[in-house]
């Protein structure tokens, strides 16, 4: 929904003193299973979000309202617990929760929120909705809190609240995000540098339209393998503490260290590293080719070392490395499903969307989805 057709249906239920916030969603360029090994990342905001309308009551009550689920859900800022009924509502719920517990005092209010990251498609849609409600009530109470602050928050109430392990990325693109750049960003320090997306080149994703359960379960044992990998590389590298601490070759001379699955985890994430660099460097350079080729290697230890892709999202990416203008291409996000992402010389996007579209649908039977994007600045108030 655009933003004049939100705010014309808002005005009309809550009233002309409605403010709206707004948090995007986000592509991951490269830097794949990095985040959660301290290691670098390269997402940009994309130009799809969540908007959210927040109408102040004097009292702590919140009530929710989705112009995109059913139902609604309303609980006290003084007392707020899960809902299975509206699960949807957990991630409004469980940034109240978590900035309540870090000391902000909210105020409450009616809500009313829609958005068009599609769901469960790795674009980050529940880092947007955590981001756009922190953002909200943060402001609505007259905070000043920084994009970081509101990162860690939203990541926390993730982790702890709704109860998935994720690491910073999706919610630190989120609220930090910058017209036409991605962000280059140290998942330890949580130091980060705005790298300009080359004029010329789209990133062009594509929607697979496969939505696999396992992703929570797939992506909780990648985790423990890494924190497997780190814990016996540790008798031979006594000063590491994440698979960051590791370089390529360390990991090939202790290698016997590991068992073969972990062995391979641990060399996607350390070779993935090593590659968020070189595509940085190339990205500044304006050396596209050398970036999509880094985007090609990216997809290829996704899938055959890290085991996270799935035979639609190998179907699009080959399908994407063959057409014409095309750098390089490969899965986005968690994995198991969900997007590509494609670098694409600019005049060859739309040629690019309209040749993968029925090809990948002759592959598969699945009528995908694409997107050619912009990259977009992070959440904040709509004026
Ligand atoms: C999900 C998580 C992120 C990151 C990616 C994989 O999007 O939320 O923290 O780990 O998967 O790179």
């Amino acid at each position: 929904m655009d933003i004049e057709s939100f705010r014309g249906r808002v005005v009309a239920e809550l009233g002309d003193d409605v403010r709206i916030f707004r948090a995007p969603g986000r592509v991951n360029i490269i830097g794949e299973h990095t985040d959660y090994n301290d290691g670098f990342v390269l997402p940009a905001a994309i130009d799809r979000e969540v908007l959210l309308a927040v109408h102040p009551r004097g009292q702590r009550l919140v009530t929710l309202t989705s112009l995109d689920f059913e139902g609604s859900s309303s609980f006290s800022l003084d007392e707020i617990g899960y809902d299975a009924e509206q699960p949807w509502s957990n991630y409004l719920r469980g940034v109240c929760y978590v900035l309540e517990e870090a000391g902000y005092h909210l105020r409450g209010g009616d809500v009313i929120f829609s958005g068009d990251v599609p769901i469960g498609a790795g674009l980050s849609s529940s880092a947007a909705l955590e981001v756009a409600t922190a953002t909200a009530f943060l402001q609505m109470a007259e905070y000043e809190v920084s994009g970081k602050e509101v990162a860690l928050l939203c990541q926390r109430a993730e982790n702890e609240f709704v109860g998935t392990r994720c690491g910073i990325m999706d919610q630190f693109i989120s609220a930090l995000g910058q017209q036409d750049h991605a962000l280059l960003i140290d998942c330890r320090s949580l130091d980060y540098r705005a790298v300009p997306v080359p004029a010329g080149a789209k990133l062009v994703i594509g929607d697979t339209g496969v939505r696999r359960g396992l992703v929570t379960s797939e992506y909780n044992t990648r985790r423990a393998q890494c924190e497997e990998g780190v814990a016996l590389l540790q008798h031979a590298l006594p000063g590491i503490t994440a698979l960051r601490d590791v370089t390529p070759a360390q990991l090939e001379a202790h290698r016997d260290l590991l068992p073969e699955a972990v062995y391979r985890r641990c060399r996607h994430v350390v070779t993935e590293n090593a590659r968020v660099l070189q595509a940085v460097a190339a990205m500044e350079a304006g050396d596209l080719r050398t970036l999509g080729q880094r985007l090609n290697d990216s997809h290829t230890s996704l899938r055959d070392d890290y085991e996270v892709s799935c035979p639609e999202l190998n179907a699009m990416v080959e399908i994407a490395q063959r057409q014409p203008g095309v750098y390089g291409a490969r899965m986005t996000g968690a994995g198991f499903g969900g997007c590509t992402v494609s670098l694409v010389d600019e005049a060859h996007a739309e040629a690019f969307a309209a040749e993968v579209a029925p090809a990948y649908r002759e592959a598969t039977g699945l009528t995908p989805q694409i997107y050619i994007s912009t990259a977009s600045a992070g959440a904040g108030e709509v004026e």
